[in-house]
């Protein structure tokens, strides 16, 4: 069997060409602060691929998405190999929208060190006596320009979203735009929505859409995972201070108060991030992962 190149390789990701589709896996590879660790965390990717498929699922009644299949079967021979059971995602093929689209529902984060600032977060202006955490009147919608590798994405403006939509698409900058933040929102509010009903809270998150081969808008890459997206649980939140999260919290503890690591985990801390992964998981779809 040939063995094929990924036409990508990021962090965590690997994304290979097939033809009119992407095949995009995701590895147990984990990364903190910008750094790949030795250590892999074994059921990360499928956690990732398979949760990304539940969102993808829940949400074809707003928009349609570029999942075609989570299964192997379906795939190239050389996917039915047992490290791509489960972690791979055969996807239309789109092209990409020069934004990434966040929303944030809670205040936190770079969000927060802005509000304490100004009393704004990505110029938009919110009430006052806001605490860290707390949850946001009504959902807001912060684009971003994608930078180059290497560099930090850039916060823009809507006003902004438009014109630089405009620069690749002349004439469509708006509509594109909006359809961006209203797909965004409406997407955010109904996952949020569910999630909050099986005990997590969505803070913020991401999404990247496409253009399919009609010129229609579609939602690619990863959806609500703990790598795009801050979750929390429900129970025990409290504004006033940060929460605890689902994702590579005890990592990056970990890393913290051992300055001195050689970017190695012990175990015990592999096992703790797993089960985390794990836990969102089966509390968001009530099934355990395969
Ligand atoms: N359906 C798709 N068609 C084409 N490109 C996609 C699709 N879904 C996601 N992408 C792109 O694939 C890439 C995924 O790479 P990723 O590992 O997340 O690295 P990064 O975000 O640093 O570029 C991103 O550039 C994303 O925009
Ligand atoms: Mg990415």
């Amino acid at each position: 069997m040939q063995e094929l190149k990924p036409i990508k390789e990021g962090k965590v990701r690997e994304i290979y060409d097939n033809g009119d589709s992407l095949i995009m896996v995701a590895t147990d590879r984990i990364s903190c602060f910008d750094v790949i660790l030795n250590n892999e965390v074994t059921k990360k990717g499928t956690v990732l691929t398979q949760m990304s498929k539940f969102w993808f699922d829940l949400t074809e009644d707003i928009l349609p998405n570029h999942m075609i299949s989570v299964d192997v079967k379906d795939m190239p021979e050389y996917f039915r190999q047992e490290k791509f059971d489960g972690n791979s995602m055969m996807c239309r093929k789109l092209e990409m929208l020069p934004i990434e689209c966040i929303v944030r529902g809670y205040i936190t984060g770079s969000g927060w060190a802005s509000y304490q600032e100004n009393g704004k977060v990505c110029g938009i202006e919110l009430p006052e006596g806001l605490r860290e955490s707390d949850k946001l009147p009504e959902p807001i919608y912060t684009p971003s320009t994608k930078a180059e590798i290497g560099d930090h994405d850039e916060n823009i403006s809507f006003e902004q979203s438009v014109e630089h939509l405009e620069k690749y698409y002349p004439g469509k900058g708006k509509m594109y735009a909006e359809q961006l933040r209203d797909n965004t929102i409406a997407l955010y509010k109904k996952c949020a929505e569910y999630a909050l009903s099986k005990g997590i809270i969505i803070a913020d998150t991401k999404f990247e859409f496409g253009l399919d081969e009609n010129g229609n808008m579609v939602i690619g890459d990863e959806m609500l995972t703990p790598d795009s997206s801050r979750f929390w649980p429900a129970e025990g939140y409290e504004p006033g201070h940060g929460q605890p999260s689902f994702d590579k919290q005890f990592a990056r503890d970990w890393l913290k108060a051992n300055p001195d690591n050689d970017w190695t985990l012990p175990q015990e801390i592999v096992d703790k991030t797993i089960e985390k992964y794990l836990q969102s998981y089966e509390m968001l779809t009530g099934e355990k992962i395969k």
